[in-house]
């Protein structure tokens, strides 16, 4: 994900931007650029695509410093990593470093083209630098007043950062939906993505709120509210170490990555869903009605937990869009001959975007005459690179080996994907979509909920965490999570644990049932809920010990489980959204407290380049 990092002083900068860029690292990054603008207002830009090695390099073959700054590292998400998309940006008299996501980014884009602004780059921030050139029409204006103007037209996520070649001892930051910190230090000021940029340099932290704006300079910081209006901003102390800084105060990035899912929900949606008009734009995918009606089935193929997000793709299109799904784990459709034709749709999810086997299986469906499509968080990886299109979800980089917001993000982009196609296909009228997309649009507000206490988990970790081995159970969409919760106990925990369909239990598995067994049921209130409900009852009648996790009020569920975990009531469609929460929360807690390596699980590699 991208980092910002600005400073205004009475000192030169450039070693301050650098360094506080290398602070940023552990979020990862394809390119990085600094601006800095000496005492005249001349403003000098150096980026370089790649590490910040290739920055570094670039700088010191022509280097230039100045008291003001600003540097950034760019995770793309428009337009690829390249020396030209790195930011900060420039637009006439106007630099800007942007970390989010501009909705309507083509649409101004259009605009201020047919008004002569000539663009270099393919992101959407380069806008945002254009607009506040623009808008700085009179001298009586600020930069401030300037970048408050613009904000006005943007939809989207921002923070930013603004610096100018008029005003060189000003520094603009605005905040919506995207984190940023402002700092106090002697005779100089701090803007920063993060507290661990400049925490070498200053304890004394100002959060801004959404909708803040300020201007740093030498003299200090001023913060202005929403409504324009400046407003007081507590200052607080910061006694992080840079390491537990960098996990936000968080012990684990996982548990860091786990509380970002409804962020990062958001972002994935952000641009995409309209609950008034009942619509998703997809147009990335060029998917049309015809391309659609002529589709003899559609494939997912993945590993890991991108292969349980490819299943629950399966029960939201077959269920929405009524077209023929079929999953195949990319190892193994690789090495049989699998039924393709050129009426397939063929789609690879991959976190990565580099895992070997989803790489070679969908190259062999597009080599079968499949059309391919992908969904994928890093953006210009293999897979999304080697595919006719691409549906990037907006997790940001995934640092725990353990995935949890990029499932959910995949999970978001699925239940997009379905109602997409349950609308070209003509099987999802506009009422039944705007139902969906509300029920999608309602999923980081319930995650938020849940966040916001999770001691019960530390409960059931001191409880369970001596057990042997897990068994999770579930129907439906939940039989996936099944799985995947069971997959994040074993991977993290050391625990063996087994996902099973809870209606195949009586087959064989019913045989473990014991005391020893804890068995975690996911039984939310659902069209199998009866069906999963007997089965609980049956691991009960065997003296097993069950873990529920089941919606709220639910009575029945108390009556037969050890411990309940409640899960907020929504729409079937998107219980798998929430009620992965709960095996991801219960994983963690439990490897937390034997004291495993959470973050890099023996054995595992977070990207599986190899087969
Ligand atoms: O990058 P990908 O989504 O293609 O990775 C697939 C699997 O390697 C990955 O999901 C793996 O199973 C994770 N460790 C699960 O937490």
């Amino acid at each position: 994900m991208c980092g910002i990092v600005g400073y205004v002083g009475t000192n030169h900068c450039a070693q301050l931007l650098l360094s506080g860029l290398r602070r940023l690292e552990y979020r990862g990054y394809d390119s990085a650029g600094i601006a800095i603008a000496d005492e005249e207002g001349e403003v000098r830009v150096c980026r370089a695509e790649g590490k910040l090695q290739q920055l570094e390099q670039a700088y010191r073959e022509d280097p230039f410093d100045g008291t003001i700054g600003l540097g950034h590292t760019r995770w793309a998400t428009h337009g690829r990593p390249s020396e030209l998309n790195a930011h900060p940006h420039r637009a006439g008299r106007v630099i800007v470093a942007h970390n989010g996501i501009i909705e309507n980014y083509l649409e101004l884009k259009k605009e201020l083209t047919a008004r002569g602004c000539k663009f270099s780059s393919e992101t959407d921030t380069e806008v945002v630098a254009h607009l506040i050139d623009e808008m700085w029409s009179d001298s009586d204006q600020s930069l401030h007043d300037a970048t408050r103007l613009a904000l006005d037209k943007i939809e989207g996520s921002y923070a930013l950062a603004v610096i100018s070649t008029e005003n060189p001892d000003e520094l603009v930051v605005a905040r919506y939906a995207s984190p940023m910190v402002v700092a106090h230090g002697d005779n100089c000021a701090y803007a920063a993505s993060d507290v661990p940029a400049v925490l070498d340099h200053t304890r004394k932290f100002v959060f801004l709120h959404d909708g803040d704006t300020a201007v740093l300079s030498q003299e200090g910081i001023a913060v202005y509210g929403d409504d324009g209006q400046p407003v007081e901003r507590e200052v607080k102390r910061i006694h992080w170490d840079p390491v537990s800084a960098e996990k936000q105060g968080y012990k684990h990035f996982m548990l860091k990555e786990i509380h970002e899912q409804p962020a990062r929900i958001t972002d994935t949606l952000r641009g995409r869903v309209s609950v008034d008009r009942g619509e998703v734009n997809l147009a990335e995918l060029n998917l049309d009605a015809d391309k659609v009606a002529d589709l003899d089935k559609i494939v997912f193929l993945a590993c890991g937990t991108s292969y349980f997000a490819a299943q629950i793709a399966k029960y939201m299109i077959e269920e929405v869009a009524r077209i023929s799904v079929e999953t195949d784990l990319a190892s193994e459709f690789r090495y049989r001959n699998p039924l393709v034709s050129d009426r397939t749709l063929a789609i690879a999810i991959s976190q990565s975007g580099e895992t070997a086997d989803t790489l070679a299986a969908i190259r062999e469906a597009g080599e079968l005459g499949a059309t391919t499509l992908s969904i994928v968080n890093v953006i210009e990886s293999t897979i999304a690179r080697e595919t006719d299109g691409v549906l990037y979800t907006h997790a940001g980089p995934e640092i725990g080996v353990a995935s949890t917001k990029a499932f959910t993000t995949q999970l978001a982009a699925v239940g997009m994907l379905a109602i997409k196609l349950g609308r070209l296909n003509g099987t999802l009228d506009v009422e039944a979509a705007r139902e969906l997309i509300s029920a999608l649009r309602q999923v980081p507000a319930e995650l938020e909920t849940m966040l916001q206490d999770t001691s019960q988990y530390e409960e059931i970790a001191r409880q369970y965490s001596r057990a042997n081995s897990f068994l999770y159970l579930g129907r439906g969409n939940q039989y996936p999570i099944a799985m995947e919760g069971a997959l994040k106990l074993k991977e993290i925990s050391y625990i063996h644990a087994e996902g099973y369909a809870a209606g195949e239990m009586k087959h064989g598995p019913i045989a473990l049932i014991d005391r020893n067994l804890p068995v975690v049921v996911l039984s939310p209130q659902n069209s199998v809920y009866e069906k999963t409900a007997s089965n609980l009852e049956e691991v009960k009648a065997r003296g097993g010990r069950i873990i529920a996790i089941g919606t709220e009020g639910d009575d029945r569920l108390d009556a037969f489980s050890d411990v309940v975990i409640s899960l907020p009531e929504v729409p079937e469609f998107v219980q798998p959204l929430v009620s992965v929460l709960a095996v991801q929360l219960l994983a963690y807690h439990i490897a937390d407290f034997k004291g495993t390596d959470v973050d890099q699980p023996r054995n595992l590699a977070k990207s599986v380049t190899v087969e």
